[in-house]
């Protein structure tokens, strides 16, 4: 069974998501690295071991992450799952996860990388929005698509709609996605990601209307 951290800062909806799902894997730990969390809440509703590993008492980004790292270690983890984990990640801490670390973004990437996408998608009035699933790379937001979750921007929708109906595909890709790493489904090689033994060309898209 493969063991799984989810890393978290804030509310923890896609946390939550995980756990209700009732995955293959079972996630041993979650790591916060703000003390105040409703994450963490989650994580202990549901009996799960937490760690919190505030930033602001490493003297740089490199020992924070060898804090984490040791953690995962000693939780033994195979996957780890970015939920909401708002710091950027060193080189090396990224290089020694690779292939075992996911994100999810609120955009259908590669548009909009980084912050505010649901403001940028209204300001460029576009027809599709949505979030994305990926590998975690060193280039940030940048890491192989696995599945995106797409939705139709309508004239009515604001920033919180935009959020809100991001959060509900969120939910569902989510907790998808980690499944089919946990039951095999998805396997990352040296040389590609396989989805059913094919190589995933194209991330996997599901669609809300
Ligand atoms: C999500 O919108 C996700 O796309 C982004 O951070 C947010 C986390 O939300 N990476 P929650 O803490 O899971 O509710």
């Amino acid at each position: 069974m493969l063991k799984i951290a989810v890393l978290v800062s804030g509310s923890g909806s896609n946390l939550q998501a995980l756990i209700d799902a009732r995955l293959s894997g079972q996630i041993v730990g979650v790591i916060s690295n703000k003390p105040g969390a409703y994450a963490l809440e989650r994580a202990q509703k549901a009996g799960i071991a937490t760690a919190v590993i505030e930033h602001k008492q490493y003297p740089d980004r490199e020992s924070f992450d060898d804090v984490m790292h040791q953690q995962l270690l000693d939780w033994e983890v195979d996957l780890v799952v970015l939920a909401g984990f708002m710091r950027i990640l060193s080189a090396k801490f990224v290089k020694a996860w690779e292939g075992k670390m996911l994100n999810i973004h609120p955009s259908l990437l590669p548009h909009y990388k980084g912050m505010h996408t649901h403001q940028r998608v209204l300001n460029t009035g576009d027809v599709y929005h949505g979030c994305t699933v990926h590998y975690v790379t060193a280039e940030l937001d940048a890491g192989q698509a696995l599945a995106q979750g797409v939705l139709t921007v309508s004239h009515q929708d604001s920033v919180e709609s935009l959020a809100n109906r991001v959060h509900v595909l969120e939910h569902l890709i989510y907790p998808q996605v980690v499944e089919w790493i946990c039951s095999g489904t998805l396997q990352h090689t040296p040389n590609a990601v396989l989805y059913r033994g094919q190589v995933l060309a194209q991330p996997l898209q599901f669609c809300q209307r």
